[in-house]
């Protein structure tokens, strides 16, 4: 509730974009924070991206959250990006700085902030299971952190190859692709495995290429799979005794990081997760 007339804005812009947990997740950090601002979600189909973006900048939003479809096309309309989110071709988030507006690709850095609270990343042999716009952001911000060298398991080999020649050429790093029917090699496993494919997404039973007898306990595993949280992969990690890393918890991290950009305030995240839960009904 404000006695002003003029709140700061922020949105979210996809299609379709019903159903994405942004916004009531950031309205509770919002009111955590007792801030007077408002968050939208806007259905912007592809041929409105330009004018949706000049009307982000017309309109001095604060931020956006660019979700599917855009997150490549809106490159294109911003002034600048971040050199990870070049690196990625996906900006997920928008930032106002002045009258310019920065992408950043925050997916990949969530996901490091959570693992750093559970070990360090530089020398880590990861195995990066999809080759999409999350595995891509997930494996650019470990290979910026040092980590290396990587596996890549995809079903299509072109996106994949793709995701070995980005490690390679762009961030100096080993990688290998390894073929989806067949087991990674297991002379050295990997200290960490990402499942970054939409498997998991809505189907809890989902099985991916990983058999559970590959997973130890000395190895982390994360699943950006937010809804079910408790993927059969993390599932079968956690009763093999590995350390485990949620989707919900990345997003709710992630969120947090565009939150601080926006209002220079930081988010309370333990209410975004719970606000995250309730909307998904978790
Ligand atoms: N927790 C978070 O904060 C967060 C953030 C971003 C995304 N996500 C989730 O991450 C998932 C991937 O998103 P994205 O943006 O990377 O999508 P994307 O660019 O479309 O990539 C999808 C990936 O999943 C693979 N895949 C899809 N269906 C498959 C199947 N049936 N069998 C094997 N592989 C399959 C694709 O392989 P091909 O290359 O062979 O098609 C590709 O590697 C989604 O579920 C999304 O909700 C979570």
């Amino acid at each position: 509730v404000t006695n002003s007339s003029l709140q700061e804005i922020c949105c979210c812009m996809g299609q379709p974009v019903a159903g994405n947990p942004h916004q009531y997740m950031m309205e509770k950090a919002i009111e955590a924070a007792g801030l007077d601002w408002r968050y939208l979600t806007l259905e912007v189909a592809p041929e409105n991206l330009a004018d949706a973006v000049r009307g982000v900048r017309a309109m001095g939003f604060r931020g956006a959250h660019v979700s599917v479809p855009h997150k490549s096309a809106v490159i294109a309309h911003l002034d600048d990006v971040s050199r990870a989110a070049r690196l990625i071709g996906e900006a997920n988030c928008v930032t106002r700085q002045d009258d310019r507006l920065i992408g950043e690709n925050t997916v990949g850095k969530g996901l490091l902030h959570c693992l750093r609270t559970l070990c360090e990343p530089a020398k880590k042999r990861v195995l990066m299971v999809g080759a999409g716009g999350a595995a891509r952001a997930v494996a650019v911000e470990l290979a910026l952190a040092g980590a290396g060298p990587f596996d890549v398991l995809n079903r299509s080999q072109q996106r994949g190859n793709a995701l070995v020649e980005l490690l390679e050429r762009e961030l100096h790093v080993s990688a290998r692709l390894v073929s989806w029917d067949s087991p990674p090699a297991t002379e050295a496993p990997p200290d960490l495995i990402v499942n970054a494919t939409s498997i998991g997404a809505g189907d809890a039973d989902a099985r991916g290429p990983i058999d559970a007898s590959w997973l130890r306990s000395d190895q982390t595993v994360a699943d950006v799979t937010y809804n079910p949280p408790k993927t059969r992969l993390l599932r079968d990690a956690a009763a093999r005794g590995s350390t485990t890393l949620d989707g919900l918890g990345i997003l709710v991290r992630h969120a947090a990081m565009a939150f601080q950009m926006w209002t220079h305030v930081e988010a309370d995240m333990a209410a975004m997760r719970d606000a995250l839960e309730e909307f998904l009904g978790l």
